[in-house]
């Protein structure tokens, strides 16, 4: 099956009114269903609805029985009428629910996860997000064992049944598409605070946990509010009902769900204390629980057309949730760490044989299109819009946006299109990033005459072919450009926003005086590749002198990767340039701790190899640890001022403190990869004297990725004072998963048989089999050991979860990038997924395409 996005067609029918029963149990949940349906235009098509996995106990049509036509997986209901009303009534059994779409059974509660097509796990329905209904929600269940019912929307009516059962009702007035519903069942406890909204709702948030829980659901809270008052300050959107509702549970596909008034979390997204939760956890709480909240108006208010318009929601979601967090603390970090995950991430999906459009033409299986490229390119595309048309105009094309398609789905172009009606702008070629896949990539070179003052400045864009788009058409590229003197270091004009349209372009300076020095893509305002081949003086200058805080990390990476490739093409060692703009930054006094931590970390060893042609993923870690080596030992002094400067009494989550245990951190590293004979013990005694998890795991991670004696106690440690939470374990397994060192093939494929380790959860199978993945050095282990494990476990996961299975695929779908041998392992690993009998999907799809 490929839904092709050109095949676009109304629904024939409507649904505007939905009432839902649902008697619930484990083993056997029934759901009796009553749509009100209209038709939708003059024709005489029948009704369709979705079904997936339903057993099917009655169908009645304006309260007559009728026996059911299918046609192909949907259920045909011939009418007569303009206006009818379809009751059914199905069966399901959440507990044998392996899959975590639709209804399911997850540590004793009962929960549902709907979008993309889920819903149709749950009863016949037009199972698409441009059918908006009202729902009217019933839900029975035994009271001891499911004390909390909740659903979208309002309560409305709640009380006792007979036989120790009871009920609640959930009203929805905001019509919805069935990607948006939500029930919840269980014995919960809330985090409860009040929120006024700007206009004076009174509205009332939950955070409902299991009770052990409950201690660690201050943060998200918090962060719930911050988020709903940002959203009113920043964006003028207000939230529009009487409760907000969020469930943490622990077995979830992925990060979080916006259901209307009821989001549903993966629990690593809400839960955190010092002692079980790092920086980054926290952050990624806050994170996650504004992208959500933020989704009430970006997703719910204003849905998708169609699943091609997915990143209408995500991108713009995501840019909103990255300039939520960029307020909160440092905007340079936010913006670094943005970037990194975005080259980490997204690159080498659009550089693979899976690269697809931020608005795809096609797809097999949906689930697979939640990717780097719809969420964070996605956001890349709508930040540059921010950029050209600056803050104030783009503000009033996002009102323009909410107003006209407030309560209705929408398409990319209608976003588009509001951006250009409120500016006045034109996207006509700006809009080709919605079609075009790849990562631009623009050679500038700089050239100066000294004699005449001018500098010129050549710049030539390329898109890369990507499957099915073998000739691309130029990009519009916004590029903040500035040039510095290269002897007073002074700015030698103001900063420029270039705008290229062309394949190439040329600038002109005036009254160049003294040689220029070239900073460009400031602050990353465009998502492309930029091949400037500045000498590794210029990039040490800009790392020291650049007033934009991001080109001045941009510059000290570039220098790292230029030195690193360097090293692994021609086996130069020449390290003094990097050693000298490290040692600069560390002791410049005007830097904050948090960005100097991320100026100082070498790049990671699959970001090297993503710039080369040939990946030879041994001689990368040599190379790296070389480098890496020198640099500790060359710094030695700096590195352990560095550790004992950051170095806070006691635990504070606030961006000061943040920073200091980051470069804290990254300095323990450096002091191990030293090779002093103390350096053991200082990671030892941080360990073990940690008031918070970012030091505890920090110093983990120095010794598991050393070969120091301790190394197996502290993994024995860690893992018997965390044996009964979860999360604190999934730590363990991706510490060790992650590991540089040698023999962590042997010990994964160890893991994998541990007591501890099932593929039943997300969250743990990820921890182990999605960490070593990305783990180039172990995953590309030589002999194909490692991915003859990962086939195996995405064999056995694709039996109970083709989703979660089939988001780890592309590690195996890089094969292009490696010598023969390893390519001929990689290609005959996907090749052995393909030949499973029964294959979902979803993996049919991620495979057959990364072997083409
Ligand atoms: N809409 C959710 C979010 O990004 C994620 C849903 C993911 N669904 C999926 N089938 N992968 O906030
Ligand atoms: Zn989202």
């Amino acid at each position: 099956r490929v839904v092709r996005r050109g095949d676009y067609a109304p629904p024939a029918w409507l649904v505007p009114d939905l009432a839902l029963h649902f008697t619930l149990d484990p083993a056997r949940t029934i759901v009796r269903a009553t749509l009100k349906v209209e038709r939708n235009g003059a024709h005489d098509l029948p009704l369709l609805l979705d079904g997936d996995g339903l057993e099917l106990l009655a169908l009645r049509v304006d309260g007559a029985a009728v026996d059911p036509v299918f046609a192909g997986e949907q259920l045909s209901i011939a009418l007569a009428g303009d206006a009818h009303e379809i009751e059914t009534e199905v069966a399901l059994a959440p507990e044998r629910n392996t899959q975590l779409m639709g209804l399911y059974a997850s540590g004793g509660l009962l929960c549902t996860q709907c979008e993309a097509e889920g819903f149709r796990r749950i009863t016949w329905f037009p199972d698409r997000p441009d059918i908006l209904t009202r729902y009217r929600v019933r839900l029975e269940a035994d009271k001891a064992r499911y004390p909390i019912l909740l659903s979208n929307g309002d309560p409305v009516a709640s009380g006792d049944l007979a036989g120790g059962r009871h009920f609640a009702e959930w009203h929805d007035p905001f019509p919805k598409p069935s990607y948006l519903f939500a029930l919840v069942a269980g014995d919960l406890v809330a985090n409860r605070t009040g929120f006024v909204t700007r206009s004076g709702r009174e509205v009332s948030l939950a955070i409902w946990v299991r009770a052990p829980d409950l201690a660690k659901t201050d943060h998200a809270l918090h962060a719930l509010e911050t988020a709903m008052r940002w959203d009113e300050q920043v964006y003028g959107r207000e939230y529009d009902l009487d409760v907000f509702n969020i469930v943490a549970v622990d077995d979830f596909n992925f990060g979080a769900m916006e259901n209307k008034g009821l989001n549903i979390f993966n629990s690593r997204y809400i839960l955190a204390d010092p002692d079980t939760a790092t920086d980054y956890d926290y952050d990624a709480v806050a994170a996650v629980v504004a992208h959500e909240y933020f989704h009430n108006w970006s997703g719910n208010r204003v849905t998708c057309r169609d699943w091609f318009q997915l990143s209408l929601k995500e991108g713009f979601t995501v840019l909103r949730d990255q300039q939520f967090s960029a307020d909160q603390g440092s905007p340079a970090v936010k913006r670094i760490e943005d970037v990194r995950s975005l080259r980490a991430a997204q690159f080498p999906e659009d550089a693979g044989p899976l690269a697809h459009p931020v608005r795809p033409d096609e797809y097999q299986e949906i689930s697979n299109f939640y990717t780097a490229t719809i969420y964070n390119k996605g956001a890349e595309v709508i930040r540059m819009m921010h950029t050209m048309l600056g803050a104030e105009r783009f503000r009033q094309g996002a009102d323009l946006y909410f107003d006209r398609h407030d309560g209705t789905a929408a398409t990319v172009e209608d976003f588009v299109r509001a951006m250009e009606d409120a500016s006045g702008a034109d996207l006509a070629q700006f809009r080709l990033w919605y079609s075009q896949a790849g990562t631009p990539r623009v050679q500038a070179l700089l050239s100066h005459e000294p004699g005449d003052g001018r500098a010129r400045l050549s710049l030539r864009q390329s898109v890369p072919p990507t499957p099915g788009q073998p000739v691309k058409q130029p990009m519009a590229l916004p590029l903040r450009i500035k040039l510095f003197g290269a002897e007073t270091a002074a700015p030698l004009a103001a900063e420029q926003l270039v705008e290229l349209r062309d394949e190439t372009a040329e600038i002109v300076f005036e009254g160049v005086s003294e040689r220029p020095v070239l900073s460009i893509n400031r602050g990353f305002s465009a998502p492309v590749i930029v091949d400037a081949n500045r000498p590794a003086a210029d990039l040490a200058f800009l790392s020291a002198h650049d007033d934009d805080p991001f080109a001045r990390y941009e510059a000290i990476q570039q220098l790292m990767l230029d030195t690193l490739v360097l090293g692994v093409t021609q086996g130069r060692a020449d390290h003094g340039a990097v050693i000298a703009a490290v040692r600069a930054t560390l002791r410049d006094r005007a830097l904050d701790a948090a960005f100097i931590a991320e100026a100082v970390l070498l790049p990671s060893e699959s970001f090297i190899g993503d710039q080369m042609a040939m990946v030879d993923p041994e001689a990368i870690h040599r190379v790296r640890e070389a480098l890496r080596r020198d640099l500790a030992q060359s710094l030695a002094a700096d590195w352990r001022a560095a550790y004992e400067g950051a170095h806070a009494n006691r635990f504070e989550y606030s961006p000061a403190a943040k920073g200091a245990r980051r470069l804290r951190t990254v300095s323990l590293g450096y002091v191990m990869a030293s090779g002093a004979p103390d350096a053991p013990e200082i990671a030892f005694a941080q360990f073990e004297a940690a008031d918070n998890m970012t030091d505890r795991q920090g110093a983990l991670t120095a010794l598991v990725n050393s070969d120091a004696d301790c190394r197996e106690a502290a993994l024995d440690i860690f893992y018997h004072r965390y044996s009964d939470n979860a999360l604190v374990l999934d730590k363990w397994f991706s510490t060790q998963a992650l590991a540089t060192r040698d023999g962590t093939l042997d010990r994964v494929i160890e893991l994998a048989q541990h007591r501890d380790f099932t593929l039943a959860n997300p969250n743990r199978a990820r921890a182990l089999v999605g960490a070593f993945s990305v783990n180039q050095r172990a995953f590309h282990t030589a002999g194909g050991g490692g991915y003859a494990f990962v086939a195996d476990q995405l064999i056995a996961l694709d039996k109970l979860n083709p989703q979660t299975a089939a988001k780890l695929v592309p590690a195996l779908g890089r094969w292009r990038r490696f010598d023969a041998e390893r390519a001929q392992a990689m290609r005959g690993a996907l090749e052995r997924i393909l030949a499973v009998p029964g294959i979902s999907r979803d993996m049919f799809e991620q495979v057959s395409k990364s072997l083409e």
